[in-house]
């Protein structure tokens, strides 16, 4: 038996589709087929095990109760398309590429459950979220091929796996390339350096690693000192809530700010970058990310701050040309009225009203940040300037 140490890259017979059980020794869960893999223990260690943040049981998809967190730490069983749209919908899962990959698992679930693919299911799934693109890209990874007819359910299966095990890879690379322009950063200014992210774009976001803050959980590990400047990411907190546990988990030094704080630190010479995550970049550069990315973008480029985007190609969407073409998720308004967090008596969790039911409310879960505020989009396959470097760079190689 090995012991998984974190960052190891260990070979291993995954026997789970005899046996039928999870390899619990490892902390690890399988995939439930006979395969040969690579299987990388990440970073996402909770209480001493490994975890992802989405993964499958035998006739389930499990995830991280991303609700819950984070006060508690729960993992939900869904068994059925249904509780996937669910699950989506109310963000129990959620950030880009965590959805994307919950999506190729529910493909598979699908068909599990009905012997054939279900396409009217397909069609729920792949717009209960419209903005990131991942959600349908995970989707058609799986359900495209599968349409051929020829498929077992294993081979389904494998497909939606392959999809899941390919996000998590390309998230660890971006933690790598994001790694060297923190290095370039640091050897500059040969202090610690200010990172301001917003919203949650960390393992639970991606499966695992992450897309903003895999750059920064790889300087940390190779000991650049680094504090990060958390977004709380009204109205869900996923900054507060969400980011702050993760860099707590890691040892990263962080305050928890409000959303209208970061011009003001960028003023204040307090911040020496800017990353965030993505939900769509399309085909002229234009970023979607959640709500308030864009003043952050605004106010980084009047204060020369570098203002850098990380995500994999799934999330890059070249054939909507621009910003304007991208459908924004307007969520209900209950979301901005009602908070949820701890009584501080009762120590239980409440939701208590902010406003009442009658004052109307707008809320827009995502903006979108023109091309010319990004300094460099950080990817699995580098990192660029352009958006049409990284379209040549996908294309050619
Ligand atoms: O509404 P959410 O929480 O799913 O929004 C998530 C984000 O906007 C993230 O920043 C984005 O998905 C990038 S995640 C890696």
């Amino acid at each position: 038996m090995q012991n998984i140490s974190n960052n190891v890259l260990i070979f291993y017979v995954d026997l789970q589709c005899i046996t039928g059980i999870t390899y619990k020794q490892l902390n690890v869960k399988l995939n439930p087929y006979f395969c040969i893999r690579p299987l990388y223990t990440g970073l996402m260690i909770v209480d001493g095990k490994y975890y992802q943040s989405v993964w499958v049981e035998k006739n389930h998809i499990v995830i991280i109760n991303q609700q819950k967190l984070p006060f508690e730490f729960e993992m939900l069983q869904l068994s059925n398309v249904e509780e996937v749209i669910e699950a989506i919908s109310s963000l129990k899962v959620r950030g880009a590429p965590a959805i994307g990959i919950t999506a190729a698992y529910a493909i598979w679930l699908s068909y599990k459950n009905h012997g054939r693919l279900m396409k009217d299911e397909y069609d729920k799934l792949v717009s209960c979220r419209p903005t990131a693109v991942n959600l349908k890209r995970g989707a058609d990874f799986v359900f495209v091929p599968a349409s051929g007819g020829k498929m077992t359910e294993k081979q389904i299966f494998s497909l939606a796996d392959e999809f899941a095990r390919n996000e998590i890879d390309a998230c660890k690379k971006i933690g790598e390339n994001g790694f060297s322009i923190i290095q370039q950063l640091y050897k500059k200014l040969q202090q610690p350096i200010n990172i301001l992210t917003h919203c949650n774009a960390g393992w639970l976001a991606c499966g695992d690693y992450g897309t903003a803050l895999s750059p920064i959980f790889e300087a940390n590990r190779k000991g650049i000192p680094i504090h990060v400047w958390v977004d709380e990411t009204r109205p869900l907190n996923q900054g507060s809530r969400l980011t702050a546990w993760e860099l707590s988990n890691e040892n990263i030094p962080f305050h928890i700010i409000s959303d209208n704080s970061g011009a003001l630190l960028m003023m204040q010479n307090k911040v020496d970058a800017v990353i965030t995550g993505a939900d769509r970049i399309v085909s002229n550069g234009d970023v979607a990310n959640k709500i308030g990315t864009y003043q952050k973008a605004l106010a980084a480029k009047e204060h020369k701050i570098p203002f850098w985007v990380a995500a994999p190609l799934t999330t890059f969407d070249f054939k909507t040309k621009s910003g304007a073409e991208i459908k924004i998720e307007e969520r209900h308004g209950n979301e901005l009225q009602l908070v949820s967090g701890k009584n501080l008596k009762s120590e239980l969790i409440v939701d208590i009203k902010l406003f009442p039911d009658q004052f109307p409310s707008l809320n827009h879960a995502f903006d979108i940040t023109p091309a010319k505020f990004v300094s460099k989009y950080i990817t699995e396959i580098g990192i660029f300037s352009k958006i049409e470097q990284v379209y040549e760079k996908r294309n050619h190689g």
